[in-house]
């Protein structure tokens, strides 16, 4: 067994806790916030140059949909050419999400978000804003009053101010991330959940409120930035019925809502392209364009969330490269065949060495869902994928 493969110890994100899912599927609940984690203590190894026969992805898909990646601060630095010659966007990993912006009442905490939003401007790449609303992300003293209409205004306050902040650089927001059940009987993420907002609204009416307050801030810029709800497992039948009920529910009140991200935190065998292209045709009727806005393959394909067992650790040989490989080319003929739909596809990190996944579900197994390795060299997924129109 390899050694913990983050390189730098003090910067590994520990992320913990893996809740129940539905049963039977692979992608699961984010993990826990990261807020003492994600500390950068030591500057990385620059990387002066990209890997040789690299810098071909973006431009591949050039005409199909942009192409991104997910980052923390650090990356800006240890695989920077991959980032500028590969990608036309970015995703702030963690940088953007709520707490981390705004960790106490009236405090910003710009610093890591400006740095990445800094490198998309002098790379002319795109970002996405991720995100307004997470329920992991939901700090204390948001809801500190227990009075909605105190958490509406501090909502508003920061929705307004992290979207004009960078609206010259993000095309589009996650604006609610994860407010949909995942247990029967019930379509919105409850306290039982970990939802704060959903008790103190004494419903979803907060989904509605973040969305509003979104469509506000985006029109007072003049940009054209596109509100998404994003979620993991919305090719779960039951899950994406309930994403569904919930888009018709805010367009009948006259909420703008332009997209849902698929989150595609999938493995090497799920989910299949007629599962896929189900999920796709489903969301498309309801008039919504559709991203793919954390992708990432593990190589586990046993996990049972039901019962929270998990594969143990496995080597990454060439046979299960070659395997991710092949499902890698073969997602991408997929998305290619419905670019009219898809804006964008995000991947959720760069290298092997540095994965949210090799923390969650199962703390400190490692695991192989990227496209460069641990060294930062292309793997065969990253080869295959340009091969895939
Ligand atoms: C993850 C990050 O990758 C980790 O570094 C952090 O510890 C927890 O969050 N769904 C999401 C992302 O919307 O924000 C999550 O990112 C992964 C699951």
């Amino acid at each position: 067994m390899k050694a913990k493969k983050c390189g730098f110890v003090t910067g590994c994100v520990m992320a913990v806790g893996a809740l129940a899912c539905s049963a039977g599927t692979t992608e699961r609940p984010a993990a826990e916030a990261q807020a003492p984690g994600v500390v950068d203590m030591s500057p990385p190894p620059p990387m002066t140059e990209a890997p040789e026969g690299t810098g071909k992805l973006a431009a591949t898909f050039k005409e199909h949909f942009g192409v991104g990646v997910a980052v923390e601060p650090r990356h800006l630095t240890s695989v920077g050419p991959i980032l500028s010659g590969d990608f036309n966007r970015l995703t702030a990993e963690n940088a953007m999400k709520f707490a981390q912006l705004h960790p106490s009442e009236g405090s910003y905490a710009f610093e890591r978000a400006d740095e990445i939003a800094e490198f998309a401007r002098q790379h002319s790449m795109a970002m996405t804003g991720h995100a307004l609303v997470w329920y992991r992300e939901t700090p204390a003293w948001l809801v500190a009053a227990n009075d909605p209409s105190a958490t509406t205004a501090a909502l508003d306050e920061h929705i307004r101010t992290v979207v004009e902040r960078y609206a010259d650089v993000t095309d589009n927001w996650d604006v609610v991330n994860e407010a949909i059940s995942d247990s029967g009987g019930k379509t919105y993420r409850d306290g039982d959940e970990g939802s704060k907002l959903y008790p103190l609204y004494g419903g979803q009416q907060y989904i509605k409120v973040a969305f509003e307050s979104a469509a506000a801030a985006v029109s007072a810029t003049g940009k054209s930035i596109a509100l998404y709800y994003n979620d993991y497992n919305v090719v779960d039948d039951a899950k994406r019925a309930k994403i569904i009920e919930m888009v018709r529910w805010l367009k009948a009140e006259g909420v703008q809502i332009d997209g849902v991200g698929l989150q595609a935190h999938w493995n090497i065998e799920w989910p299949n392209d007629a599962l896929l292209q189900k999920t796709i045709d489903e969301l498309v009727a309801e008039g919504v364009k559709l991203k793919i806005s954390e992708l990432d393959l593990s190589v586990y394909t046993k996990d049972d969330y039901g019962t929270e067992t998990w594969e143990p650790q496995k080597e990454f040989t060439a046979d299960l490269a070659q395997r991710q490989a092949q499902r890698y080319q073969q997602l991408f003929a997929l998305f290619a065949k419905n670019a009219e739909h898809i804006t964008s596809v995000t991947f959720w990190g760069v290298s092997d060495d540095q994965t949210w996944l090799d923390d969650f579900p199962a703390a400190g197994r490692n695991n192989y869902p990227l496209l460069f390795d641990d060294q930062h060299q292309p793997k065969p997924a990253y080869f295959s994928i340009l091969q895939a129109l």
